[in-house]
């Protein structure tokens, strides 16, 4: 099934300041190649038959790269995102305006603070929703009122991956892949419970952001260093398809962080 997605070009892409472990300004960025990087993902993306929507990037806004965050869209109802740092606090009303000028009309602007699909991933019917570094817990009660497809919430425990798509990607309506010891005890045995065949990450392949990975039932785009993993997905019938995204690695984002995923009512 094809999907709809949400990109926004890297041109305006650097690291001026640094809210995740992975960031580390005095680093130089290559914008170049940060370019070049996502336009082959954005073409990748088109070739396997999806459709790519693009928004425009905002100059001082350096993370709006990652299109992840700035809402999560289910039904085609929208659930705007309200950023935990001032840094990026002005991307949700952009993405949110972009979204109404392009015909989702049911819009929500939240109470609490959550990075869109940042921390919230739809498996089949069930919003799993991560909490712990950015997206507030009293938000799953939020996106719960507003979607409709019952909630769980995950809390994660390691800064290093701060987002829930840092740390667990959705293969397929009931399958996913995760790094458990990214989760809180109580989170870990809630996955147990709830996708007993999952995909278990290695520490290696999860700290070259192997889990910030798109599938689409069929493929599964992820960086290319994560090589246990795209063999592990090979051996479940999954194509794996690896990308190097070294540069936008450098503000602590991958494929996934890169693509908002905009699913029609
Ligand atoms: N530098 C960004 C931040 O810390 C990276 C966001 C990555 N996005 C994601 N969906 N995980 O907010």
């Amino acid at each position: 099934m094809p999907r709809r997605l949400l990109m926004c070009s890297p041109s305006h892409f650097d690291v001026t300041y640094s809210i995740n472990p992975w960031m580390e300004p005095e680093k130089p960025v290559d914008g170049g190649l940060a370019l070049a990087q996502w336009e082959r993902l954005r073409d990748l993306y088109r070739e396997l038959g999806h459709t790519v929507d693009i928004i425009e990037p905002v100059g001082g806004l350096p993370d709006m790269v990652f299109a992840a965050n700035g809402a999560t869209v289910i039904d085609g109802r929208v659930l705007g995102a309200r950023f935990r740092h001032m840094e990026r606090t002005a991307e949700g009303p952009v993405y949110l305006s972009w979204l109404r000028e392009h015909g989702f009309a049911e819009t929500h602007w939240p109470e609490h603070i959550n990075e869109g699909e940042g921390d919230y991933l739809l498996a089949g019917r069930r919003l799993l929703a991560g909490t712990g570094f950015r997206t507030d817990p009293r938000s799953h009660a939020e996106a719960q009122e507003f979607f409709g497809p019952p909630v769980t919430g995950l809390t994660l425990v390691d800064p290093r991956y701060y987002h829930l798509d840092t740390a667990l990607a959705v293969l397929g309506d009931d399958e996913i892949m995760y790094y458990p010891a990214a989760f809180s005890p109580g989170s870990r045995a809630a996955l147990r419970e709830m996708f007993p065949d999952a995909l278990l990450a290695t520490d290696e392949d999860a700290a070259v952001f192997g889990l910030n990975a798109f599938g689409d039932g069929r493929h599964v785009l992820l960086p290319e260093a994560a090589t246990r993993l795209a063999a592990a997905l090979r051996e479940r019938g999954y194509e794996p398809i690896g990308l190097d995204l070294s540069e936008l690695l450098k503000a602590g984002g991958s494929v996934k962080c890169c693509t908002l995923e905009l699913r029609a009512g």
